[in-house]
């Protein structure tokens, strides 16, 4: 493997973030505290959000540059955590391709006509390569600016970039909008292979070019969130998703920055994620620290994992379960602590910079 060098003045290539604690328990090396940052740690569970995003529609928030920096460091300041996660959504390099999707408020991501047959997934946009000056290139424009005004903000605190997983996002294209079950997304893949696999191929793309859009801009580690992995078998995530992830992650391979695989409900699938393209396995909160460590065999740094569902628990008892957490979690290579999913809108920020403090008192 050529190792392509960052940019100069990129923020791990500079050294500004390469000591941080984020990235050092990403490499397995020993840091100054264990660091934690939180899973949608940017947005309705804060009032500093709600008070800039007012009027302003999801994506054309994501695709404003000024704006989400600042939603991005909104977090940062308020809780003091080891790392930005950036503003975004997983759908943003489809909006920006030109596919035709809303972020609906209480929904999630809407499309104007779901993806099903070859001619669908043909009429969809062209992607292109990194760096082409083409279209999807130039729409990326904004997310790069973004992730600098970020970045030069943080620091020598680290911004992880990140992109939905193929699976997830084709999940959503085949529904049009979000499903429970994710049924005729799985029927395709048996139905109709030869366009589930030409459907995965574009999202795998799409994801890459987003991940390898925010590294170069200066993103100093980078997550791919398959949040729906965890309703297939395994030999189901083997056969018709691995290798999308794998295409996904290792867009960005030669840059050198870490490479985060989470899916929630996965704790079957830890193995087969840490095969595509992963550096570091993000768990949720049903499969405790240790025995992720035991299964995947000490090889990863973890990611994880508070129960979201505890934060509103007895602050003695939540105390109890996130030192339990960091216990669970010296058991690997290294530890980067987190929610075990996403953080809930109600969560009470107070509660949320109370357990920042606790981990990063912890020795
Ligand atoms: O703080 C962060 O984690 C950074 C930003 C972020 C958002 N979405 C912002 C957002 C990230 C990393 C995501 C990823 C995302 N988006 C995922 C994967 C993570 C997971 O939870 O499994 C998924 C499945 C989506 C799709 C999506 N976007 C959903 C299901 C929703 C919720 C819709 C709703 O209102 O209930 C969104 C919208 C969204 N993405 C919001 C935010 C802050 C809320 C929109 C708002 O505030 O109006």
């Amino acid at each position: 493997m050529t190792v392509a060098a960052l940019p100069a003045s990129h923020p791990l290539a500079s050294g500004t973030t390469a000591e941080s604690p984020l990235v050092a328990a990403l490499d397995g090396r020993p840091g100054a505290h264990r660091p934690v940052w939180f899973m949608r740690q940017a947005g309705r569970s804060l009032p500093e959000y709600l008070e800039v995003r007012r009027g302003t529609q999801m994506l054309e928030a994501c695709l404003n540059p000024e704006l989400a920096a600042e939603i991005t460091l909104q977090p940062v300041r308020r809780y003091g955590v080891d790392a930005g996660i950036f503003f975004s959504d997983i759908v943003v390099p489809l909006k920006a391709a030109g596919v035709d999707v809303e972020i609906e408020p209480g929904v999630g991501p809407v499309f104007a006509t779901p993806v099903q047959t070859m001619a669908d997934v043909e009429a969809l946009p062209h992607l292109g390569t990194a760096g082409d000056g083409g279209d999807f290139d130039a729409a990326l424009e904004p997310i790069r600016e973004a992730v600098r005004l970020t970045v030069a903000e943080l620091g020598s605190t680290p911004m992880i970039g990140f992109a939905g997983a193929p699976f997830t996002l084709a999940a959503y294209m085949v529904h049009g909008r979000p499903s429970r079950d994710h049924m005729a997304a799985r029927e395709l893949m048996w139905a109709e292979p030869e366009v589930w696999d030409a459907l995965v191929a574009w999202t795998s793309q799409a994801a890459g070019l987003f991940l390898r859009a925010q590294v170069l801009a200066g993103a100093s580690a980078v997550q791919l969130f398959d949040s729906w992995a965890g309703s297939l078998s395994e030999s189901t995530y083997v056969a018709k998703c691995q290798a999308g992830s794998r295409d996904a992650l290792l867009a960005v391979e030669d840059l050198g920055v870490a490479r985060i695989h989470f899916a929630a409900n996965a704790g079957h699938l830890l193995v087969q994620m840490g095969r595509a393209g992963a550096t570091a396995l993000g768990v949720d909160y049903r499969t405790p620290l240790d025995e992720a460590a035991r299964i995947t065999g000490g090889a990863f740094p973890l990611q994880g994992n508070i129960d979201p569902a505890m934060l509103g628990a007895p602050a003695a008892q939540l105390e109890a379960h996130v030192a339990d957490v960091l216990h669970r979690g010296s058991s690997a290579p290294g530890h980067v602590v987190n929610l075990g999913h996403g953080m809930p809108p109600h969560a009470n920020p107070d509660v949320v910079k109370s357990i920042v403090e606790q981990i990063h008192s912890h020795d």
